[in-house]
């Protein structure tokens, strides 16, 4: 007796199964993947159309008249309200004089008028959106504040030094000081990286960690200095320097009393 034939499979068999095979992928996708942040303009349509009207009187010459750019200034399509509330918001844009970085200035808009910029900007592509203020800030937790110093060292002191006092780059570019700064500043500033900062996606540093650093940030602005004097707290060389100028005076004048003494 020979064996019973193998069961033939269906034609289709093979399709199903892939097809399947992608509805439980896709699924499972939507389901576990982490929850993008709302990047489509929540804005009444009147704001966006107010923020239209400001932009193109006092923005459009230089981003072009759908803040698509042109050869003097970026595109803003995708920038996001977070980039316009930072520029406009400490006084970079509108941009003034040409030089090789947006100086800080004195706000030039209400905020209605920014926040209307923002929402018009924020119809044109999806970018990152203003952070709500429970996430800006800043809490008093040691924990917290451990890991903001932690996470300021690695990320931010290179350009900002260490107690965020700034410091010089390249080409006439500098990093801020961050004193003064608000927790809203220091969260846009990490989520679109203006000028040569770099973007801190939330891949990179989550939600909870920029809250982390705007803590620290904050706190140490609030530390009183031990040592008396805080130089400026621009670093080691300043201190370093300012010792070894005080020594030398201290021991040019016990020369000069030495040699008043012998003569
Ligand atoms: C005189 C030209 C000029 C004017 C006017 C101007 N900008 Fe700009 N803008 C620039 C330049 C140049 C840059 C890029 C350099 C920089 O970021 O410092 C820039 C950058 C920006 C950015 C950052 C883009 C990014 O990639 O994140 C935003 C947002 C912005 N401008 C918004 C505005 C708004 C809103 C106005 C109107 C209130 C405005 N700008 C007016 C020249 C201008
Ligand atoms: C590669 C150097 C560099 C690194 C690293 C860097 N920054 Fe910056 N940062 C800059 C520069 C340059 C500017 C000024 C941009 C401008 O004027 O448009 C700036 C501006 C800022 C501002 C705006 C300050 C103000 O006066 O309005 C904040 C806040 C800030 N950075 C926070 C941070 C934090 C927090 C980190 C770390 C997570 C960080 N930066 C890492 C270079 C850097």
């Amino acid at each position: 007796m020979s064996a019973p034939p193998a069961r033939r499979r269906h034609p289709a068999a093979t399709l199903v199964v892939l097809l399947l095979a992608l509805v439980v992928t896709g699924g499972l996708y939507t389901v576990l993947a982490p929850s993008r942040a709302e990047a489509t303009t929540t804005a009444a349509p009147a704001d966006v159309e107010a923020g239209r009207a400001l932009f193109e009187a006092n923005c459009s010459t230089c981003h072009g008249l759908q803040g698509q750019g042109s050869p003097s200034a970026p595109t803003l399509v995708g920038v996001g309200a977070a980039s316009v509330d930072f520029q406009v918001g400490t006084g970079r844009m509108p941009l003034r004089a040409d030089s090789v970085q947006a100086p800080e200035a004195p706000n030039a808009y209400t905020d209605e008028e920014t926040a209307a910029m923002a929402a018009y900007v924020a119809s044109l592509a999806p970018g990152p959106p203003v952070p709500p203020d429970s996430i800006t800030t800043p809490v008093d937790d040691p924990e917290r504040l451990a890991e903001g110093n932690e996470l300021f060292r690695t990320n931010c002191a290179m350009c900002h030094n260490v107690v965020g006092a700034g410091g010089a780059l390249t080409r006439g570019k500098y990093a801020p000081s961050l004193e003064g700064t608000t927790g809203t500043y220091i969260y846009e500033a990490m989520v679109t990286g203006p000028q040569s900062m770099p973007v801190f996606s939330d891949t990179n540093i989550t939600p909870e960690q920029k809250q982390s650093i705007i803590s620290y940030v904050e706190h140490a602005q609030t530390q009183p200095s031990p040592g008396g004097l805080s130089l400026g707290s621009i670093g080691p060389v300043a201190e370093g320097l300012f010792t070894w100028v005080a020594a030398l005076v201290a021991l040019i004048a016990c020369a000069v009393w030495l040699g008043r003494r012998a003569s």
